[in-house]
Protein backbone atom coordinates (compact mmCIF):
# COMPACT_ATOMS: atom_id res chain seq x y z
CA UNK A 1 0.00 0.00 0.00
CA UNK A 2 2.68 2.66 1.02
CA UNK A 3 4.32 1.92 -2.06
CA UNK A 4 1.52 2.30 -4.45
CA UNK A 5 1.02 5.80 -2.00
CA UNK A 6 4.02 6.44 -3.12
CA UNK A 7 3.83 6.11 -6.61
CA UNK A 8 0.57 8.02 -6.81
CA UNK A 9 2.28 10.86 -5.30
CA UNK A 10 4.89 11.04 -7.66
CA UNK A 11 2.98 10.45 -10.71
CA UNK A 12 -0.59 10.45 -11.17
CA UNK A 13 -1.58 10.38 -14.60
CA UNK A 14 -4.23 12.59 -16.13
CA UNK A 15 -6.05 11.32 -19.10
CA UNK A 16 -7.78 13.89 -21.64
CA UNK A 17 -10.21 11.97 -24.06
CA UNK A 18 -7.65 11.45 -26.71
CA UNK A 19 -4.00 11.62 -25.03
CA UNK A 20 -2.69 10.46 -21.53
CA UNK A 21 -0.57 13.15 -20.15
CA UNK A 22 1.43 12.69 -17.10
CA UNK A 23 0.83 15.00 -14.38
CA UNK A 24 2.95 15.42 -10.59
CA UNK A 25 0.84 15.66 -7.82
CA UNK A 26 2.95 16.89 -6.01
CA UNK A 27 0.70 19.64 -5.08
CA UNK A 28 -2.08 17.52 -3.77
CA UNK A 29 -2.03 16.83 -0.29
CA UNK A 30 -2.10 12.83 -0.76
CA UNK A 31 -2.64 10.27 2.36
CA UNK A 32 -3.64 6.62 2.90
CA UNK A 33 -7.14 6.16 3.20
CA UNK A 34 -9.72 4.02 4.67
CA UNK A 35 -10.12 -0.17 4.34
CA UNK A 36 -13.15 -0.35 1.58
CA UNK A 37 -15.51 -2.99 2.24
CA UNK A 38 -18.78 -3.79 0.32
CA UNK A 39 -21.58 -5.15 1.82
CA UNK A 40 -19.27 -6.49 4.54
CA UNK A 41 -17.05 -7.80 2.45
CA UNK A 42 -13.42 -6.46 2.29
CA UNK A 43 -12.02 -4.95 -1.41
CA UNK A 44 -8.35 -6.04 -1.24
CA UNK A 45 -7.65 -2.25 -2.02
CA UNK A 46 -7.51 1.01 0.44
CA UNK A 47 -8.97 4.28 -0.71
CA UNK A 48 -6.45 6.94 -1.34
CA UNK A 49 -6.96 10.56 0.04
CA UNK A 50 -6.04 12.97 -2.27
CA UNK A 51 -7.15 16.44 -1.81
CA UNK A 52 -9.64 15.91 1.27
CA UNK A 53 -11.73 13.04 -1.12
CA UNK A 54 -11.51 9.34 -1.11
CA UNK A 55 -10.39 7.63 -3.95
CA UNK A 56 -11.52 3.91 -4.47
CA UNK A 57 -10.24 1.44 -7.52
CA UNK A 58 -12.88 1.67 -9.64
CA UNK A 59 -12.56 -1.74 -11.34
CA UNK A 60 -12.32 -3.63 -7.75
CA UNK A 61 -15.16 -1.60 -6.30
CA UNK A 62 -17.50 -2.00 -9.17
CA UNK A 63 -16.70 -5.64 -10.03
CA UNK A 64 -17.52 -6.67 -5.96
CA UNK A 65 -20.81 -4.44 -6.78
CA UNK A 66 -21.43 -7.17 -9.52
CA UNK A 67 -20.89 -4.70 -12.22
CA UNK A 68 -18.67 -5.79 -15.28
CA UNK A 69 -16.33 -3.24 -16.04
CA UNK A 70 -15.16 -3.00 -19.61
CA UNK A 71 -12.32 -0.42 -21.44
CA UNK A 72 -11.64 1.17 -24.59
CA UNK A 73 -8.08 2.09 -25.19
CA UNK A 74 -8.97 4.58 -28.07
CA UNK A 75 -10.43 6.95 -25.97
CA UNK A 76 -9.71 5.91 -22.60
CA UNK A 77 -13.25 4.87 -21.89
CA UNK A 78 -14.47 2.90 -18.80
CA UNK A 79 -17.57 0.93 -19.77
CA UNK A 80 -19.35 -0.29 -16.77
CA UNK A 81 -22.54 -2.59 -17.22
CA UNK A 82 -24.28 -3.16 -13.81
CA UNK A 83 -26.96 -5.24 -11.75
CA UNK A 84 -29.25 -2.83 -11.72
CA UNK A 85 -29.32 -2.95 -15.47
CA UNK A 86 -27.65 0.27 -15.96
CA UNK A 87 -24.59 1.27 -18.42
CA UNK A 88 -22.40 4.03 -17.10
CA UNK A 89 -19.48 5.83 -18.87
CA UNK A 90 -16.36 7.20 -17.79
CA UNK A 91 -13.19 8.43 -19.59
CA UNK A 92 -10.19 8.11 -17.28
CA UNK A 93 -9.29 11.46 -16.25
CA UNK A 94 -12.66 13.48 -16.28
CA UNK A 95 -15.08 14.76 -13.94
CA UNK A 96 -17.89 13.25 -15.75
CA UNK A 97 -20.05 9.92 -15.41
CA UNK A 98 -22.57 9.21 -17.93
CA UNK A 99 -25.21 6.95 -16.46
CA UNK A 100 -27.78 5.85 -19.46
CA UNK A 101 -26.78 8.76 -21.35
CA UNK A 102 -27.47 11.40 -18.45
CA UNK A 103 -24.56 13.09 -18.03
CA UNK A 104 -23.19 13.45 -13.66
CA UNK A 105 -20.42 15.96 -13.39
CA UNK A 106 -18.39 15.96 -10.17
CA UNK A 107 -15.56 18.39 -8.49
CA UNK A 108 -12.59 16.39 -8.99
CA UNK A 109 -11.68 14.26 -12.17
CA UNK A 110 -10.56 10.65 -11.57
CA UNK A 111 -7.03 9.38 -11.52
CA UNK A 112 -5.25 6.75 -13.61
CA UNK A 113 -2.64 4.74 -11.60
CA UNK A 114 -0.50 1.90 -13.07
CA UNK A 115 -3.40 0.87 -15.31
CA UNK A 116 -5.69 1.16 -12.27
CA UNK A 117 -8.88 3.62 -12.31
CA UNK A 118 -9.03 5.39 -8.65
CA UNK A 119 -12.54 7.77 -8.68
CA UNK A 120 -14.28 10.03 -6.22
CA UNK A 121 -16.31 8.16 -3.54
CA UNK A 122 -19.36 10.49 -5.31
CA UNK A 123 -18.78 8.86 -8.28
CA UNK A 124 -19.27 5.32 -7.20
CA UNK A 125 -22.55 6.86 -5.56
CA UNK A 126 -23.91 8.34 -8.69
CA UNK A 127 -22.62 5.26 -10.99
CA UNK A 128 -23.85 2.39 -8.83
CA UNK A 129 -26.47 3.81 -6.44
CA UNK A 130 -25.41 2.43 -3.06
CA UNK A 131 -28.17 2.50 -0.04
CA UNK A 132 -25.08 4.07 1.70
CA UNK A 133 -21.94 4.69 2.22
CA UNK A 134 -20.16 4.83 6.19
CA UNK A 135 -17.33 5.89 7.26
CA UNK A 136 -16.60 3.72 10.34
CA UNK A 137 -13.47 4.00 12.39
CA UNK A 138 -11.04 4.01 9.35
CA UNK A 139 -13.51 1.90 6.95
CA UNK A 140 -15.48 2.88 4.57
CA UNK A 141 -18.13 0.78 4.42
CA UNK A 142 -20.00 0.63 1.17
CA UNK A 143 -23.89 -0.98 0.98
CA UNK A 144 -26.29 -1.64 -0.96
CA UNK A 145 -29.27 -4.27 -1.05
CA UNK A 146 -29.01 -6.60 -4.29
CA UNK A 147 -32.49 -7.00 -5.40
CA UNK A 148 -33.07 -10.69 -7.22
CA UNK A 149 -36.52 -9.80 -8.78
CA UNK A 150 -37.95 -10.70 -12.56
CA UNK A 151 -35.95 -7.88 -13.80
CA UNK A 152 -32.87 -8.58 -12.11
CA UNK A 153 -32.93 -11.93 -12.87
CA UNK A 154 -33.13 -11.44 -16.90
CA UNK A 155 -30.16 -8.36 -16.55
CA UNK A 156 -28.07 -11.44 -14.69
CA UNK A 157 -29.02 -13.69 -18.07
CA UNK A 158 -27.41 -11.01 -20.10
CA UNK A 159 -24.38 -10.37 -17.71
CA UNK A 160 -23.79 -13.85 -17.81
CA UNK A 161 -22.23 -13.82 -21.12
CA UNK A 162 -20.91 -10.68 -21.35
CA UNK A 163 -17.73 -12.60 -21.25
CA UNK A 164 -18.50 -14.02 -24.70
CA UNK A 165 -16.49 -12.35 -28.17
CA UNK A 166 -19.65 -11.11 -29.62
CA UNK A 167 -20.57 -9.28 -26.75
CA UNK A 168 -21.11 -5.76 -27.71
CA UNK A 169 -21.20 -3.68 -24.04
CA UNK A 170 -23.16 -0.87 -25.81
CA UNK A 171 -25.95 -2.98 -26.46
CA UNK A 172 -26.26 -3.79 -23.24
CA UNK A 173 -30.04 -2.07 -23.17
CA UNK A 174 -30.65 -4.08 -26.52
CA UNK A 175 -29.76 -7.31 -25.18
CA UNK A 176 -32.14 -6.98 -22.20
CA UNK A 177 -34.89 -5.25 -24.17
CA UNK A 178 -34.83 -8.14 -26.91
CA UNK A 179 -34.58 -11.08 -24.07
CA UNK A 180 -37.64 -9.29 -22.30
CA UNK A 181 -39.65 -9.56 -25.97
CA UNK A 182 -37.96 -13.00 -27.07
CA UNK A 183 -37.68 -15.11 -23.80
CA UNK A 184 -37.58 -18.64 -25.73
CA UNK A 185 -34.33 -17.62 -27.65
CA UNK A 186 -31.36 -18.46 -25.93
CA UNK A 187 -28.79 -15.73 -24.84
CA UNK A 188 -26.57 -16.59 -27.98
CA UNK A 189 -29.75 -16.24 -29.96
CA UNK A 190 -30.35 -12.64 -28.41
CA UNK A 191 -26.96 -11.49 -29.22
CA UNK A 192 -26.49 -13.25 -32.78
CA UNK A 193 -29.74 -11.06 -33.32
CA UNK A 194 -29.29 -8.17 -31.82
CA UNK A 195 -25.40 -7.70 -33.36
CA UNK A 196 -27.27 -8.17 -36.90
CA UNK A 197 -30.00 -5.09 -35.97
CA UNK A 198 -33.05 -7.91 -35.82
CA UNK A 199 -34.57 -5.94 -32.62
CA UNK A 200 -34.81 -3.16 -34.98
CA UNK A 201 -38.13 -3.18 -37.66
CA UNK A 202 -36.48 -2.69 -40.82
CA UNK A 203 -36.02 1.13 -41.80
CA UNK A 204 -36.34 1.86 -37.86
CA UNK A 205 -33.21 3.97 -36.81
CA UNK A 206 -31.21 3.53 -39.95
CA UNK A 207 -27.60 4.52 -39.67
CA UNK A 208 -25.72 6.66 -42.11
CA UNK A 209 -22.94 4.62 -43.51
CA UNK A 210 -20.15 6.43 -42.60
CA UNK A 211 -17.06 5.27 -45.66
CA UNK A 212 -19.61 4.71 -49.13
CA UNK A 213 -16.72 3.96 -50.80
CA UNK A 214 -15.31 1.27 -48.75
CA UNK A 215 -15.25 -1.90 -50.76
CA UNK A 216 -16.71 -4.06 -48.11
CA UNK A 217 -20.08 -1.15 -47.49
CA UNK A 218 -22.93 -3.07 -45.84
CA UNK A 219 -26.02 -1.07 -47.53
CA UNK A 220 -29.06 -2.80 -46.10
CA UNK A 221 -32.46 -1.57 -44.54
CA UNK A 222 -30.26 -0.78 -41.54
CA UNK A 223 -27.62 1.07 -43.25
CA UNK A 224 -28.35 3.89 -45.94
CA UNK A 225 -25.84 5.58 -47.94
CA UNK A 226 -25.31 9.50 -47.67
CA UNK A 227 -28.04 11.63 -49.25
CA UNK A 228 -26.45 12.80 -52.35
CA UNK A 229 -24.18 9.89 -52.47
CA UNK A 230 -22.82 9.40 -56.20
CA UNK A 231 -20.43 6.29 -57.13
CA UNK A 232 -17.67 8.10 -59.88
CA UNK A 233 -15.30 5.39 -60.68
CA UNK A 234 -17.16 3.42 -62.96
CA UNK A 235 -16.11 1.30 -65.87
CA UNK A 236 -18.71 0.99 -69.29
CA UNK A 237 -19.53 -2.44 -69.85
CA UNK A 238 -19.80 -3.51 -73.42
CA UNK A 239 -23.10 -4.12 -75.19
CA UNK A 240 -21.87 -8.17 -75.68
CA UNK A 241 -22.09 -8.39 -71.76
CA UNK A 242 -25.50 -7.14 -71.20
CA UNK A 243 -29.04 -7.39 -72.18
CA UNK A 244 -29.79 -5.66 -75.53
CA UNK A 245 -32.14 -2.99 -74.76
CA UNK A 246 -30.29 0.05 -76.00
CA UNK A 247 -29.12 1.18 -72.36
CA UNK A 248 -25.44 1.65 -71.20
CA UNK A 249 -24.50 -0.06 -68.08
CA UNK A 250 -21.37 0.46 -65.82
CA UNK A 251 -20.13 -1.31 -62.86
CA UNK A 252 -17.47 0.73 -59.79
CA UNK A 253 -13.77 -0.38 -61.31
CA UNK A 254 -12.76 -3.31 -59.68
CA UNK A 255 -16.17 -5.17 -59.65
CA UNK A 256 -16.33 -4.43 -63.65
CA UNK A 257 -12.71 -5.78 -63.62
CA UNK A 258 -14.07 -9.57 -62.09
CA UNK A 259 -17.24 -9.80 -63.51
CA UNK A 260 -15.56 -9.63 -66.74
CA UNK A 261 -13.60 -12.66 -65.80
CA UNK A 262 -16.52 -14.71 -64.30
CA UNK A 263 -18.43 -13.74 -67.67
CA UNK A 264 -15.57 -14.81 -69.63
CA UNK A 265 -15.20 -17.64 -67.76
CA UNK A 266 -18.92 -18.70 -68.29
CA UNK A 267 -18.93 -18.10 -71.88
CA UNK A 268 -16.05 -20.84 -72.33
CA UNK A 269 -18.00 -23.30 -70.36
CA UNK A 270 -21.00 -22.49 -73.01
CA UNK A 271 -22.90 -19.97 -70.98
CA UNK A 272 -23.95 -16.99 -71.58
CA UNK A 273 -24.85 -13.95 -68.96
CA UNK A 274 -26.70 -10.64 -69.69
CA UNK A 275 -26.54 -7.89 -66.94
CA UNK A 276 -29.70 -6.04 -66.68
CA UNK A 277 -28.97 -4.04 -63.91
CA UNK A 278 -25.49 -2.72 -62.51
CA UNK A 279 -24.95 0.85 -61.45
CA UNK A 280 -28.25 3.36 -60.63
CA UNK A 281 -28.10 6.60 -59.44
CA UNK A 282 -30.16 7.37 -56.03
CA UNK A 283 -32.42 9.08 -58.22
CA UNK A 284 -33.26 6.03 -60.02
CA UNK A 285 -33.51 4.35 -57.46
CA UNK A 286 -36.14 6.34 -56.07
CA UNK A 287 -38.15 6.32 -59.13
CA UNK A 288 -37.59 2.77 -58.92
CA UNK A 289 -38.99 2.39 -55.69
CA UNK A 290 -41.63 4.24 -56.82
CA UNK A 291 -43.10 2.94 -59.75
CA UNK A 292 -42.90 -0.73 -57.62
CA UNK A 293 -45.04 0.85 -54.81
CA UNK A 294 -47.41 2.15 -57.08
CA UNK A 295 -47.89 -1.15 -58.91
CA UNK A 296 -47.69 -3.55 -56.41
CA UNK A 297 -48.24 -1.86 -53.12
CA UNK A 298 -45.81 -1.10 -50.21
CA UNK A 299 -45.37 -4.22 -48.90
CA UNK A 300 -44.53 -6.12 -51.82
CA UNK A 301 -42.55 -3.20 -53.20
CA UNK A 302 -40.09 -3.57 -49.94
CA UNK A 303 -39.69 -7.09 -50.35
CA UNK A 304 -37.86 -6.87 -53.87
CA UNK A 305 -36.81 -2.95 -54.41
CA UNK A 306 -34.27 -0.88 -52.00
CA UNK A 307 -35.28 2.42 -50.88
CA UNK A 308 -33.18 5.34 -52.12
CA UNK A 309 -29.75 5.34 -50.59
CA UNK A 310 -30.49 1.80 -49.67
CA UNK A 311 -29.80 -0.15 -52.21
CA UNK A 312 -26.20 -1.55 -53.46
CA UNK A 313 -26.63 -0.69 -56.71
CA UNK A 314 -25.82 2.66 -55.88
CA UNK A 315 -22.54 1.50 -55.34
CA UNK A 316 -21.85 -0.12 -58.43
CA UNK A 317 -20.98 -2.88 -56.96
CA UNK A 318 -24.04 -4.96 -57.50
CA UNK A 319 -25.04 -6.55 -60.39
CA UNK A 320 -28.30 -8.53 -61.71
CA UNK A 321 -28.07 -11.25 -64.32
CA UNK A 322 -29.96 -12.87 -66.64
CA UNK A 323 -29.93 -15.48 -68.85
CA UNK A 324 -32.49 -16.35 -72.26
CA UNK A 325 -32.52 -19.78 -71.05
CA UNK A 326 -35.65 -18.84 -69.08
CA UNK A 327 -36.69 -18.18 -65.33
CA UNK A 328 -32.95 -17.74 -64.00
CA UNK A 329 -33.54 -19.81 -60.92
CA UNK A 330 -34.00 -22.62 -62.99
CA UNK A 331 -30.97 -22.32 -65.67
CA UNK A 332 -27.64 -23.44 -66.38
CA UNK A 333 -26.17 -20.02 -65.80
CA UNK A 334 -27.60 -19.88 -62.37
CA UNK A 335 -26.13 -23.07 -61.63
CA UNK A 336 -22.75 -22.42 -62.87
CA UNK A 337 -22.61 -18.70 -60.62
CA UNK A 338 -23.59 -21.12 -57.54
CA UNK A 339 -20.58 -23.10 -57.58
CA UNK A 340 -18.07 -20.25 -59.07
CA UNK A 341 -19.18 -17.06 -58.36
CA UNK A 342 -17.42 -16.41 -55.30
CA UNK A 343 -14.26 -17.62 -56.89
CA UNK A 344 -14.54 -14.09 -58.90
CA UNK A 345 -14.92 -11.95 -55.70
CA UNK A 346 -19.30 -12.24 -56.07
CA UNK A 347 -21.80 -13.65 -53.66
CA UNK A 348 -25.23 -14.40 -53.98
CA UNK A 349 -26.82 -11.47 -51.76
CA UNK A 350 -30.11 -12.09 -51.21
CA UNK A 351 -30.65 -16.14 -50.62
CA UNK A 352 -33.34 -18.04 -50.10
CA UNK A 353 -34.08 -19.05 -46.13
CA UNK A 354 -32.38 -15.63 -45.46
CA UNK A 355 -35.08 -13.31 -45.98
CA UNK A 356 -35.53 -12.33 -42.28
CA UNK A 357 -32.37 -10.96 -42.02
CA UNK A 358 -31.42 -9.76 -45.51
CA UNK A 359 -35.14 -7.83 -45.58
CA UNK A 360 -35.79 -9.70 -49.26
CA UNK A 361 -37.22 -11.87 -51.01
CA UNK A 362 -34.71 -14.11 -52.90
CA UNK A 363 -33.15 -13.27 -55.77
CA UNK A 364 -31.16 -15.82 -57.65
CA UNK A 365 -30.03 -12.68 -60.05
CA UNK A 366 -28.82 -10.09 -57.70
CA UNK A 367 -25.12 -10.60 -57.24
CA UNK A 368 -22.85 -8.32 -55.00
CA UNK A 369 -18.85 -8.36 -55.29
CA UNK A 370 -17.21 -7.93 -51.77
CA UNK A 371 -13.38 -9.65 -53.22
CA UNK A 372 -12.12 -12.92 -53.61
CA UNK A 373 -11.12 -13.45 -49.64
CA UNK A 374 -15.01 -12.53 -47.98
CA UNK A 375 -16.36 -13.75 -50.74
CA UNK A 376 -14.49 -17.56 -50.25
CA UNK A 377 -15.70 -17.02 -46.58
CA UNK A 378 -19.27 -16.23 -47.11
CA UNK A 379 -19.35 -19.27 -49.61
CA UNK A 380 -17.93 -22.07 -47.41
CA UNK A 381 -19.87 -20.60 -43.96
CA UNK A 382 -23.76 -19.98 -46.32
CA UNK A 383 -23.60 -16.96 -44.74
CA UNK A 384 -25.09 -14.17 -46.12
CA UNK A 385 -23.12 -10.37 -46.20
CA UNK A 386 -25.09 -8.95 -42.86
CA UNK A 387 -24.02 -12.15 -40.66
CA UNK A 388 -20.37 -11.89 -42.46
CA UNK A 389 -20.02 -7.90 -41.51
CA UNK A 390 -21.02 -8.92 -37.50
CA UNK A 391 -18.73 -11.96 -37.39
CA UNK A 392 -15.66 -10.10 -39.36
CA UNK A 393 -15.76 -5.87 -40.03
CA UNK A 394 -17.70 -5.08 -37.09
CA UNK A 395 -15.61 -3.72 -34.31
CA UNK A 396 -15.88 -4.42 -30.90
CA UNK A 397 -13.37 -2.29 -28.95
CA UNK A 398 -14.21 -2.60 -25.85
CA UNK A 399 -12.53 -5.41 -23.85
N1 LIG B 1 -33.46 -5.50 -55.46
C1 LIG B 1 -32.47 -4.98 -54.55
C2 LIG B 1 -32.79 -5.32 -53.14
C3 LIG B 1 -32.30 -3.50 -54.71
O1 LIG B 1 -33.29 -2.83 -55.04
O2 LIG B 1 -31.22 -3.02 -54.48
ZN1 LIG C 1 -30.27 -6.23 -57.88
Amino acid sequence: MKKLLAMIMTSIIFVTSLTCVSVSCQEFETRLGFVVEFNGETIDSASVIINNTHYVPLRKVFEKMGAYVFYRNRDCQVLALSRDGDTIRHIVGSNIIIVNGEQKEFENPSVLENGGTYIPIEMVSAALNPDRILYDNQQLNIQKYLFNNNYHKIIKDVLDVCGSSNFYPERFQRYIDYHVKMPDYSMQEVIFRVNLGLDYSFYENATTIEQPYDLLVLVNKYFKLPEGYEQYNLVKMGREYTVNDGKQYLLAGVAYEKYIEMSDAAKKDGLSMKVLSAYRTENYQRNLYNNKVRTTGKVNADNYSARPGHSEHQTGLAVDISSTKGTFEYTPEFKWLQKHAHEYGYILRYPKGKEWITGYSYEPWHYRYVGVDAAKIIYEEGITYEEYYAKYISQNEFR
